[in-house]
């Protein structure tokens, strides 16, 4: 067999700023992914001149300079700017909460009056401690925006009641009394133009890496770690140890997508759904992340519902409450036992990753290992 100095498992982009970074210091890198395609959860698919985004939404974000230079790198980034709407029963306003929420909540016009509004709604928990997420959220912002913007959409997020789930879940809402629809408050923001996949393939595009897809580490885990030197395992940690301590929780989610013969579905990249009837949480419509970029006769929709989270099912988000953050510290500890594999990513890490802590995971590790800190 030709000699790797590392395998990675999985090719999104954890794995794959490992091996780009590991072959630009001469390493060999085989990368093998479970899937039929590179790119994990950032994978974008062209479907009629539009780029699909096949996990759900993504939308580059991060203050951070070097990691923002660093994946200019690899695409050109247009000025998309994320301003999801919410649509109860019909009724639509934008997120985050500002005044334009307000405004058409309550008829408000200055963030002095919305501020009144909001003190004279939070006033109904009377100073009383929250026991759950309901009356924490009720705490937070008041009862209108919580039974038409927070209620629905918690309760299908996670399967459970807002009365059954705990306070903590919400430790913040934001709330931002300017008229400004932008999501995120980083410095930079945007979306590859042409898709995230052009990423990853430019990151493992070196002849020092060698990519094999529809490869389970799980089929050959003995021969691979009897065989390579070092591991950087971007799955999920429990797994890795057979689920030994018990199985750390997930939640997965299913996609619905759908072509349409119209131009345009829903004026907007991302509407959510906050009401409790409709069973999904969001619907994507991929053409507006590049400005409507695609075929004008045809548009790709994708509706987004929580599931719960069972052996075999994709694990999209790991759920951190004080239990499983308690058991991810458990094998946390067996990890440390087998110093050849280096455990990343956000199953391996089990955190919720938003793409630039991915890369700046990944680079952390980068520079451990090649000792340049
Ligand atoms: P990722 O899951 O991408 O890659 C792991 C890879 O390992 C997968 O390809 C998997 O198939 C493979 N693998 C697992 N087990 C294996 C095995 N046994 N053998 C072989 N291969 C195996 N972030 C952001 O910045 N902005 C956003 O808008 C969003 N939006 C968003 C929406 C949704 C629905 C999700 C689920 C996530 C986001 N994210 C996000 C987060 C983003 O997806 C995340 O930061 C990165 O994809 C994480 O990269 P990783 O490499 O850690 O995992």
């Amino acid at each position: 067999m030709e000699h790797y100095d590392y395998l990675v498992v999985g090719s999104g982009l954890f794995g794959a700023t490992f091996a780009y970074e590991a072959a630009k210091r001469g390493k060999k890198v085989k990368v093998i992914e479970k899937r039929d395609h590179i790119a994990g959860n950032i994978y974008t698919k062209e479907v009629d001149g539009i780029q699909v985004h096949q996990y759900g939404a993504h939308i580059f974000h991060t203050s951070n300079k070097d990691i923002w230079d660093y994946v200019n790198q690899f695409a050109e980034f247009n000025r998309y700017t994320n301003s999801p709407v919410a649509n109860y029963h019909g009724e639509i306003y934008n997120m985050p909460f500002n005044m334009n929420t307000f405004n058409k909540m309550w008829g408000v016009v200055t963030p002095a009056e919305a501020e009144k509004k909001i003190e004279s709604q939070r006033m109904e928990m009377n100073g009383k401690k929250p026991q759950n997420l309901e009356e924490q959220a009720i705490s937070l912002i008041g009862r209108d925006i919580y039974e038409k913007l927070v209620k629905g959409y918690t309760e299908k997020q996670w399967g459970q009641a807002a009365t059954d789930l705990p306070a903590f879940i919400i430790r913040r809402l934001p709330v931002r009394l300017t008229y400004d629809n932008n999501y995120f408050n980083d410095i930079y923001q945007g979306i590859p133009i042409g898709g995230y996949t052009q990423i990853v393939e430019k990151m493992l595009s070196s002849e020092l890496i060698s990519v094999e897809t529809n490869t389970d580490f799980f089929e050959k885990k003995d021969e691979y770690v009897a065989t390579y030197p070092k591991i950087v395992f971007t799955g999920m940690i429990d797994q890795f140890f057979e689920y030994k301590l018990g199985e750390l929780q997930y939640r997965s989610l299913k996609f619905e997508t759908e072509e349409l013969d119209i131009d345009n579905y829903q004026g907007n990249a991302v509407v959510n759904y906050t009401d409790a009837q409709t069973p999904y949480t969001r619907v994507i419509e991929h053409k507006h992340f590049e400005f409507g970029k695609g075929d004008k006769n045809k548009t790709i929709i994708t509706r987004e519902y929580p599931q719960e989270w069972h052996r075999g099912d994709e694990p999209y988000y790991p759920v951190n409450n004080s239990e499983n953050d308690k058991l991810y510290k458990e094998y946390r500890k067996l990890a440390d036992e087998v110093p050849n594999v280096i455990f990343g990513g956000r199953l391996g890490q089990y955190r919720y990753y938003d793409m630039h802590q991915v890369i700046h995971a990944a680079l952390t590790v980068v520079s451990q290992e090649f000792s340049e800190k």
